[in-house]
């Protein structure tokens, strides 16, 4: 069987939850790479793939990182984040955003999200600062932790915009800076314009799950022009001489390289197709599930437009039948991959001493959500197939 036939037969006995689909310019642009011997990081596929996210998103500036977690860590480096102070960072996320604020020794404060769009929730930020921090000489406490308070980390989740106006303006009157994750929500926009566009800093991942992928890569953007020379100076080892081998700071090996450059520009691409593919697969769900007594469907804001990057249910036990976890081993034995909630942060190991601030919301779906496939390729017939065991597995 031909590698092609073969994949095609994998999936058509398995129905992953995310995967790439490499059917544009990829093999192209890669042979390029070999044929001209441009395999680094020096290779002008990455100054390409740069200008095209910045371009995408509405930014001056962009810079490739390894992953979308090198990029997170060099955007705290480089605002000055120090070891000690707190960043907010939603309760409810992938872990790598949290894990960055402690590599600089830093400490991620858990906020809520909101039980409609899964996002940080900005009135709960509003009552944490207003109520739990001091501000004095432009300085914002934790009058718990006695931390300085340094950041907002929102993380766009599932393919939905954060509500950002609140935020800035918070943001604004406390002097916090701003990092936007946009490593799930490429293409989302928040009135109107990308998510990506507002913080200080925003930062893409182009991970083999992501709807654009890269095989692994992140890209760090901003409008600042100190930021970003900051940014490549750090993430290439902080080479102070072009020749001579002077280090003033420690630097980090952080950047992509020519040949995953080259399949994330294909990837880009294809970008505006994948769009469209995920909002038809997200509207075939909502059709069909709406009416399945016990499960709820995923919202969109009026403000917002979700790139539905992850169709994310919750499960109601004593409505559908079986709980989340329950319905996951009923999906997995049709060979169906889906996917719960992160665990709370607060609640991990990993984060022992951290502040959390009335986390509610994000314990109650974590027991409740479960991600559906939503790869951009997945087939009329793969999503009947999943349609057809919730909706065959509610209780009658
Ligand atoms: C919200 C979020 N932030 C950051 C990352 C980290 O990106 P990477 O895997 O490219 O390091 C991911 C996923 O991978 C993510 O889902």
């Amino acid at each position: 069987m031909k590698a092609k036939d073969l994949k095609t037969a994998q999936l058509n006995s398995f129905i992953p939850l995310s995967v790439p689909d490499i059917s544009g310019n990829e093999w192209k642009y890669v042979k390029e790479c070999l044929d001209t011997g441009w395999v680094s990081s020096a290779g002008p596929f990455v100054r390409k793939f740069e200008q095209c996210s910045a371009d995408y998103i509405g930014r001056k500036y962009a810079v490739a990182c390894s992953s979308g977690t090198a990029a997170l860590h060099t955007a705290l480096l480089v605002l000055g984040i120090q070891p000690d102070e707190e960043v907010i960072v939603p309760d409810l996320t992938f872990v790598a955003p949290a894990f960055a604020v402690r590599y600089i020794g830093a400490w991620p404060l858990f906020m809520d999200v909101d039980e409609k769009y899964f996002q940080l929730d900005p009135q709960k930020l509003k009552d944490f600062l207003s109520k739990q921090c001091s501000f004095k000489r432009g300085q914002c406490i934790n009058r718990k932790t006695k931390r300085r308070i340094r950041a907002i980390l929102p993380v766009h989740l599932l393919g939905h915009p954060v509500e950002m106006d609140p935020i800035l303006d918070l943001a604004k009157k406390y002097g916090l800076k701003i990092i936007e994750d946009v490593a799930e929500s490429l293409g989302a926009e928040y009135k109107r314009k990308k998510a990506g566009a507002f913080g200080d800093i925003a930062v893409l991942s182009f991970n083999g799950n992501k709807i654009i992928t890269c095989g692994g890569g992140g890209m760090l953007l901003t409008d600042s022009k100190k930021f970003a020379q900051k940014a490549s100076y750090l993430t290439t080892q902080a080479k102070d001489h072009p020749i001579e081998f002077v280090h003033n700071h420690i630097g980090y090996n952080y950047r992509l390289n020519n040949l995953q450059a080259a399949i994330g520009l294909a990837q880009f691409e294809q970008l505006a197709n994948y769009l469209k593919k995920k909002n038809n697969i997200a509207n075939d769900y909502a059709d069909s599930l709406k009416s399945v007594q016990g499960l709820s469907l995923p919202q969109q804001a009026s403000w917002a437009k979700s790139i539905w990057w992850l169709y994310t249910i919750l499960v109601d036990r004593k409505e559908y039948g079986i709980n989340s976890r329950s319905l996951m081993k009923v999906l997995e034995s049709y060979n169906i991959q889906a996917r719960p909630f992160w665990h709370p942060l607060h609640s991990l190991k990993a984060f022992k001493g951290c502040d959390a601030y009335k986390i509610e919301k994000s314990l109650q779906l974590y027991q409740s959500g479960l991600s559906l496939p939503s790869s951009v390729g997945l087939t009329k017939a793969q999503q009947a197939k999943v349609i057809q065991v919730l909706q065959d597995n509610v209780k009658t």
